[in-house]
């Protein structure tokens, strides 16, 4: 998992842990190894729930000699009487499924989304128009979340593992639009949670930037933040949903870079739901959500930090894959690991920070490089992922770093800009004129408002 959480908190056990293994999963479910996706091939298709329906698709795949990896099937969201199944062929199937494909579009099923593919450089990579699509990604997990290594502190504690399991299903089922399911926390996870609060709420004052210390106020008074309490992610959703239109729906598992910046793009955050191992309050090899909590949703709540998200996830959207590890690199640097000015200081904002008791102290000494925030030198920027970093990038505020995100998308190779239209939760891609004089309208009638408002006040 995730090598960076093994230090949360100080904690500096698991150094050796994966050191020069050259393994990188970056945070936040994010980030897998990028080249090995391509290996393989997937899609969906609904078919109609009928005897013989899976037996005649699965016969077009048998007829091309094509051996399927992996498939797993489950109730269709948009069609009542129809389900949903996910396989996954060997890339070297791949002409072949084209006319599977296109035997299941017209012998059987309408519905064909085809996921990922060794694309050719010239097309664009498959990424969600519609928040809905994001329920995709619940099956597309690269591990699911009750599955441990062997160095986790959980990984011989059968009570833990299925504890694991229950969090995991809950992400696993869950669909947008639903409510997060509540979960009864046990009195051993509370202590964990109570553990962490109290430390990390000690350094918040002095290490913090202004944001996440005014919004922090609010998350106790509204959402149960408590030493006592592990707030419920769906309070905590609706709460930034008011602040900032970001949601949170929980994860079941690591979601490619690809596929957790492109949440972003619509204000959605995956977010872990389960609580590390009672045994070690102050260690986590990977994110939980102590992390998710107190290190990223103060900072969801505050506006100009959200459109900044934002901006790196639109950025990621039908990016080349190459582009998609710069922006992970990018989001490891700033959301993760990022400190900002705020007059002559400098104050820690990145979760990865806000969650580590050990690294938020080590961040603010004169030990770490600092460098200036600038996306085409912090994405080529390497960095270890099991010990304190040994480079910051610090942004000027949220504001400048987001308009330099904005230009660096600029010079990712996409044939299209897009657009996120909050109304209808979507994004828009502008290649064509009606699109263009859509957006004109729309800013001519913010415009309009603008100097109506400056007129007032005048
Ligand atoms: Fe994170």
């Amino acid at each position: 998992m995730d090598a960076a959480y093994k230090r949360v908190n100080g904690s500096h056990e698991a150094e050796t842990d994966d050191r020069g293994t050259g393994r990188r999963r970056g945070s936040m479910y994010l980030e897998e190894e990028t080249n090995k996706k391509s290996e393989v091939i997937s899609c969906i298709f609904s078919l109609k729930e009928e005897v013989g329906a899976l037996a005649r698709a699965l016969r077009l795949f048998e007829d091309k000699g094509i051996n399927l990896t992996h498939i797993e099937s489950r109730p269709s969201r948009m069609n009542k009487d129809q389900y949903e199944f996910f396989i996954s062929v060997d890339s070297t199937c791949s002409q072949a499924l084209d006319e599977v494909i296109d035997g299941l579009r017209t012998q059987i099923s309408g519905h064909v989304h085809e996921l990922s593919r060794n694309k050719q450089k010239d097309t664009v990579p498959w990424f969600p128009n519609d928040i809905q699509d994001l329920d995709r990604f619940a099956n597309q997990i690269l591990s699911y979340g009750s599955e441990l290594d062997a160095d986790h502190p959980g990984f011989t504690d059968p009570v833990y593992r299925a504890r694991r399991k229950e969090f995991a299903d809950i992400a696993y089922n869950y669909r947008h639009g639903q409510t997060i399911p509540r979960v009864e926390y046990t009195e051993d996870e509370r202590a964990t949670w109570g553990t962490v609060f109290k430390e990390l709420k000690t350094l918040y004052p002095t290490h913090a930037c202004r944001e996440h210390n005014r919004v922090f106020p609010l998350l106790e008074k509204y959402c149960g933040y408590r030493q006592d309490n592990i707030p419920q992610l769906e309070d905590v959703s609706r709460f930034l949903q008011s602040c900032t239109g970001f949601r949170l729906r929980p994860v079941a598992g690591l979601l490619s870079s690809r596929d957790f910046l492109a949440g972003l793009a619509f204000r959605v955050f995956h977010s872990t739901q389960y609580i590390r191992h009672g045994s070690k309050p102050t260690y986590t090899p990977e994110p939980d959500i102590c992390h998710e909590l107190l290190g990223h949703v103060p900072l969801f709540a505050d506006p100009s930090f959200a459109q900044f998200s934002q901006e790196i996830g639109l950025a990621s959207l039908g990016a080349p894959d190459e582009y998609i590890e710069k922006l992970a690199t990018v989001y490891w640097f700033t959301v993760e690991f990022g400190l900002c000015k705020q007059g002559s200081e400098i104050k820690a904002y990145g979760a990865g920070l806000l969650s580590s008791f050990g690294e938020l102290q080590y961040s603010l000494t004169e030990k770490p490089k600092l460098m200036p925030f600038d996306p085409e030198k912090t994405s080529l920027q390497k960095y270890p992922i099991t010990e304190y970093q040994p480079v910051y990038f610090v942004a000027e505020s949220f504001e400048d770093a987001k308009e330099k995100v904005r230009k660096f998308a600029g010079t990712i190779p996409r044939p299209f800009t897009v657009r996120y239209n909050p109304y209808t939760q979507s994004v828009e891609v502008l290649d064509n004129t009606q699109q263009l004089r859509n957006l004109a309208d729309t800013i001519g009638s913010e415009m309009g408002k603008l100097c109506e408002a400056l007129r007032k006040l005048a």
